[in-house]
């Protein structure tokens, strides 16, 4: 039985005085929620914050990129072993904002995705089909693509420490979620993907929906079977709404 996660991807949002007030919000609430796993990605200035704020709770907190070298004359980025001194469990990967906007290729993703395991932190991997890629019909080919060029530089047994985001890109950011149905056959897809290579990995995989994922639509979505909770990013900084979604991972 897998446990369902929810985890919120505050991108860039957030100031420390608005922060506290829903860090301190998302803790008083998700304290009386047990059966379920809670994170928080927040940018990379603020995870002091979070780890003071969060420390001994049960939302973990995480960051939304890394960098793929231990250290080195790399200007402006920041190292896995950085993270992980402010105690990041998770890091968010190839995002498809950070895959669109930042220009990172699938060889790029794949090596941040080894080296957040390599530092002992669990890799939330992204993929998702743009609104083009659905019309054409090459949903499955798209996600397959991003999967195995992962799978084929990592191997399956990789993800049994990592997490799988299925994020189509036409519904983030953009109030148009897709159906549980849409969500759960894509879902489906995936842990098959991942079965031909090992069943048991498969079958414990958490594999998270992302994009427009709201207060009112989480229940629907977490009660498919292969849809193993959320990576919500709008919802996740107004804290009743993130707690609201969070209440939903444990009913179902
Ligand atoms: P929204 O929930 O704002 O659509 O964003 C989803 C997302 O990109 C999470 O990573």
């Amino acid at each position: 039985m897998r446990r369902k996660l929810v985890v919120g991807n505050w991108k860039m949002y957030g100031r420390l005085a608005s922060n506290r007030v829903l860090l301190e919000g998302i803790l008083t609430g998700v304290r009386e929620l047990h059966g379920a796993d809670y994170a928080v990605c927040v940018p990379y200035p603020y995870l002091a914050q979070a780890q003071s704020l969060l420390q001994g709770s049960n939302v973990a907190w995480g960051a939304q990129n890394v960098n793929q070298h231990e250290e080195g004359a790399f200007t402006g980025a920041v190292a896995p072993g950085m993270l992980t001194d402010f105690g990041c469990s998770y890091v968010i990967i190839g995002h498809s904002e950070r895959r669109g906007l930042f220009h990172e290729s699938n060889e790029i993703v794949d090596a941040k995705f080894i080296a957040t395991l390599k530092a002992g932190m669990k890799p939330v991997f992204c993929v998702g089909e743009t609104l083009a890629e659905r019309e054409s019909g090459i949903t499955e080919q798209v996600v397959a693509t991003q999967l195995k060029s992962v799978l084929s530089y990592a191997g399956v047994q990789a993800l049994s420490n990592a997490v799988i985001a299925y994020e189509p890109v036409w519904a983030i950011g953009t109030g148009r979620t897709a159906t549980p149905d849409q969500a759960q056959a894509v879902h489906a897809y995936i842990r098959g993907c991942v079965a031909q290579h090992d069943s048991q990995i498969a079958q414990s995989l958490c594999i998270l929906y992302g994009g427009s994922v709201k207060a009112n639509n989480a229940a629907e979505l977490f009660a498919m079977p292969d849809i193993d909770g959320g990576l919500i990013g709008g919802a996740s900084l107004v804290a009743d709404d993130f707690l609201a979604i969070c209440r939903a991972g444990v009913r179902t």
